[in-house]
């Protein structure tokens, strides 16, 4: 896919590389070993708040430096399992929970491809991932990634989305290295995404779950599951595989797979 390593270029790799601050060991000034841990944290900082010379957007911009290629690469292997390109899937919706730097948009428009519409919502608490999203976004459409009818929005609040009229085509939630944020209620996201899905649309609704294996990334998927599942979703995939498919180093990645079935009944004449 030609364009996403160009998006990933003009956005990323050469904002940092051109930038004065840059030098042999550092990224905008930055040593380069503890980006990770210490401006990134891993990606569960608070990425509005600036950190010694370094602002929120620079922050964020790190993150999709070090983070976003490995969950890109994840999520077209996930999606390349659901999807095959020149297939019509009803221009589905996109809800990308905590979607960072337009992740799963990005995933999602690299295995369908620009003949396939969908309709994409960006959720993120923090401003500057939803900025660096839309860039991404926008720069994704420019570059001839997305379908000329695939819209795209980044909100900070599920509850804040107007989804117009509503829709019969798939809800298709994801959930990429979200559940270890923590601010993070689990409650409180899986009622949202209930009454997301009910405004949105009248089709069915499936929820991609991707974190690292590692037991404290993966904390609270039990209580996730059980909501999820509570509220008439059925689990259909919940393993743990070395993820290969990448030019990082391969990790234990946990990927989980919810499905609910159409929200309309057709009523039947009980005389019939
Ligand atoms: C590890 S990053 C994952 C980003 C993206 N999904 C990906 O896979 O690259 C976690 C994201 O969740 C966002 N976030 C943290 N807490 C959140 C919350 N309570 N609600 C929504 N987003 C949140 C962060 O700003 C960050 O973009």
């Amino acid at each position: 896919m030609p364009w996403l390593q160009t998006v990933l270029d003009v956005e990323i790799n050469d904002q940092i590389s051109s930038d004065d601050r840059t030098t042999p060991t550092t990224f905008l000034g930055w040593p380069r070993q503890t980006v990770f841990t210490d401006v990134i944290e891993g990606g569960q900082a608070d990425f509005d708040a600036p950190i010694g010379h370094l602002s929120g957007a620079d922050r964020a911009l790190l993150y999709a430096k070090y983070n976003q290629v490995r969950h890109l690469d994840e999520l077209k292997h996930a999606f390349r399992q659901l999807f095959q390109p020149g297939q019509s899937y009803g221009d589905p919706l996109m809800i990308d929970l905590g979607c960072g730097p337009f992740t799963a948009g990005l995933s999602l428009a690299a295995t369908l491809g620009k003949n396939d519409v969908f309709d994409y919502y960006g959720v993120d608490h923090y401003q500057s991932m939803r900025d660096l999203g839309l860039r991404l976004a926008n720069a994704t459409r420019a570059h001839g990634g997305l379908h000329d009818r695939t819209k795209y929005q980044f909100l900070q609040d599920l509850n804040q989305v107007n989804f117009g009229p509503i829709r019969g085509s798939l809800t298709l939630f994801v959930a990429s290295y979200l559940l270890a944020s923590p601010n993070l209620n689990i409650e409180n996201l899986v009622r949202d995404m209930v009454n997301a899905h009910t405004r949105a649309s009248l089709g069915p609704a499936a929820v991609l779950y991707t974190n690292s294996a590692r037991a404290e990334a993966r904390a609270k998927f039990p209580d996730f599951k059980k909501l999820l599942i509570e509220a008439g979703f059925n689990l259909v995939v919940d393993h743990i595989d070395r993820f290969t498919e990448t030019i990082k180093t391969p990790t234990d990645v946990h990927y989980a797979l919810f499905f609910k079935p159409a929200n309309f009944s057709i009523r039947r004449d009980k005389t019939l």
